[in-house]
């Protein structure tokens, strides 16, 4: 039985992303071609072996696992063919190939697997190899199909190298989405969210991810180890990454690579920021309740801590940044401001009209913003994000981004401080081994993350999006006294817990976040590690953090076993 024939013309896959399998020709460039051959032809004993009998069709206009490996293997050798005469003759016409008549000819559904493995992976060694030798100047030479179609050497691989991964995926299973990662799975990392607790604990605190490692990262990482790509970092790359990403997802272009400088991580450049702005001894405001480190980083800088607190409804409280704002200037005192967007613990996404009235505030009493946005790929629907310095009045103002929250790269270090229009001096004024603590890996692979993955973050904050609801829906059946304002942005949940009657009222000092007593005691006891809400300042007494960048199975049981810990 034949299937029916693809007619589709695929020759588009060499310049766009494929959405039905994700390859995307932008992120592989002549250095990773081959490589990535290697790699996708490497997958096909596993893919064909899970298969029970791999020449069964799932139904019968749809070729079997070992008719996918049979063209896979022969569009190797077709392709090392055309390649052949790419880069031997002058634009030349390649031989005609009908895939469906060669499945037929070549009986494909009645090969032997083995056999077949065996040359899939041959075949595709020696393309690999071929590309290895293309010379430099070669990779523009051209050759055209017999209907015209035209390719360069290099974009004949792309087309080769998405059928090879494309087909993979017909047979293979569902892709794992990025937090769908299992327990044992996660058990087996060494980070700190699974390894600072007993095992039978549930980690649901620090804020690393319990996602997979987004496919450009991986590939990044890879690459790097391959090559011995280990050594110190070149260019503005990464600053370019995040103008261009803000420009596509924000709607920003103001982001000016001139304008920025590469940081360690958003807190070291945050304290360098402060310590540009202000003297020892003067004020820095944080609206509480924040980021615990926020007070300890700013204490041992040397600088005074000083209280604007969140409202009540868990937004800006911009009439008391007012008085505060006025109170650390009085007699021409510096300043500055060290504001969390979007904020971590609240989740709340501050809007356009809030962030100009902070710009207002801060220009009209002499307060310097230090604008912490780690959490800005982090925006959930019904929420949009707005850089600070996008809004009037912030051309004083400083910025700090990173990728290591939207893809879990806390183990990649690098940020990027960036200064509005009146703050490039200061920034630039920064000593210049600030810049030498962020790593070629650390850079390379957030790039990748900013160029290539905005389709695994966009799985992510859907599923973040169901882990709110499925928060919204379970919380109030299992854990009744517990009250919560869904968060806008982060994956941060912010729980209420002074109804249980746990906390005594002794509370840890802020900044402080290794003090667990009260409800957060009674949920760690119960096996579950939050975060205590004491360590985020006023506002955090009997409240806990939740992170819940979790798959929804573990999450369940989280929730099952706090309700647990607090009605024995
Ligand atoms: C608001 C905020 N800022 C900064 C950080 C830490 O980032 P880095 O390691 O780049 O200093 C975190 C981590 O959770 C955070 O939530």
């Amino acid at each position: 039985m034949t299937t029916t024939p693809d007619t589709k013309d695929w020759t588009w896959v060499t310049e766009r992303r494929c959405e039905q399998c994700g390859f995307d020709p932008a992120a592989v460039d002549r250095g990773t071609l081959a490589e990535r051959m290697r790699d996708g032809a490497a997958c096909w004993p596993g893919l064909l072996l899970r298969h029970e009998d791999p020449a069964r069709r799932p139904d019968p206009g749809t070729w079997s696992p070992l008719e996918y490996a049979a063209h896979v293997r022969d569009v190797a050798a077709v392709m090392h063919q055309r390649l052949g005469l790419i880069l031997g003759g002058d634009d030349p016409t390649f031989p005609d190939w009908d895939q469906d008549r060669a499945a037929v000819d070549g009986r494909y559904g009645e090969l032997d697997p083995a056999t077949v493995l065996g040359q899939l992976a041959l075949g595709w060694e020696r393309l690999a190899a071929a590309y290895d030798a293309v010379p430099e100047d070669a990779w523009e030479r051209t050759g055209r199909r017999g209907d015209g179609a035209g390719f360069t050497a290099y974009t004949l691989g792309l087309y080769a190298l998405h059928d090879l991964e494309h087909h993979a995926q017909d047979v293979a299973p569902p892709r794992p989405r990025p937090l769908d990662v299992t327990e044992a799975e996660l058990l087996r990392r060494s980070s700190l969210k699974w390894r600072a607790f007993p095992e039978d604990t549930l980690p649901l605190w620090v804020a690393e991810m319990d996602a997979h490692l987004a496919e450009p990262v991986r590939r990044t990482l890879l690459h790097a180890a391959r090559t011995g790509d280990t050594g110190y970092p070149p260019g503005t790359g990464y600053a370019e990454a995040w103008a261009d990403f803000a420009a596509r997802r924000w709607g920003w272009d103001g982001l000016a690579v001139e304008r920025t400088r590469v940081v360690p991580d958003v807190m070291q450049g945050a304290m360098h920021l402060v310590a540009a702005v202000t003297d020892p001894g003067d004020a820095v405001v944080v609206s509480p309740p924040v980021y615990p480190p926020f007070y300890s980083f700013t204490a041992n800088a040397g600088r005074r801590v000083v209280e604007a607190p969140m409202g009540a409804d868990g937004r800006l409280d911009l009439d008391c940044l007012d008085r505060v704002f006025g109170e650390v200037t009085r007699g021409g005192r510096r300043a500055a401001y060290l504001l969390c967007s979007p904020h971590n613990p609240l989740g709340t996404v501050h809007t356009a009209e809030e962030l100009t009235a902070v710009a207002e505030l801060s220009e009209r009493h002499g307060v310097r913003v230090v604008v912490d946005e780690i959490h800005a790929p982090l925006v959930l629907p019904g929420a949009r994000f707005v850089p600070y310095l996008s809004v009037p009045g912030s051309e004083r103002g400083f910025a700090l981004l990173s990728a290591s929250k939207g893809w879990n790269l806390a183990g990649l270090k690098a940020a990027l401080a960036v200064a509005g229009e009146g703050a490039a001096e200061e920034l630039a004024s920064l000593p210049v081994e600030v810049g030498h603590g962020a790593t070629h890996l650390g850079l390379m692979t957030q790039t990748a993350a900013l160029q290539h993955g905005e389709p695994w973050l966009d799985e992510l904050l859907e599923q973040l999006d169901a882990n709110r609801a499925f928060l919204g829906a379970r919380l109030p059946e299992l854990l009744p006294g517990v009250t919560w304002q869904p968060p806008e942005g982060t994956y941060l949940a912010w729980l209420d817990c002074r109804a249980l009657g746990l906390d005594d009222g002794v509370g840890a000092r802020p900044g402080d976040q290794s003090t667990y007593l009260g409800s957060a005691k009674a949920f760690l006891d119960g096996g579950v590690a939050l975060s205590p809400g004491t360590a985020f300042g006023p506002g955090g007494e009997g409240r806990v953090r939740l992170n819940f960048a979790t798959s929804q199975e573990i999450l369940g049981r989280a929730l099952e076993r706090m309700a647990r810990a607090v009605t024995r």
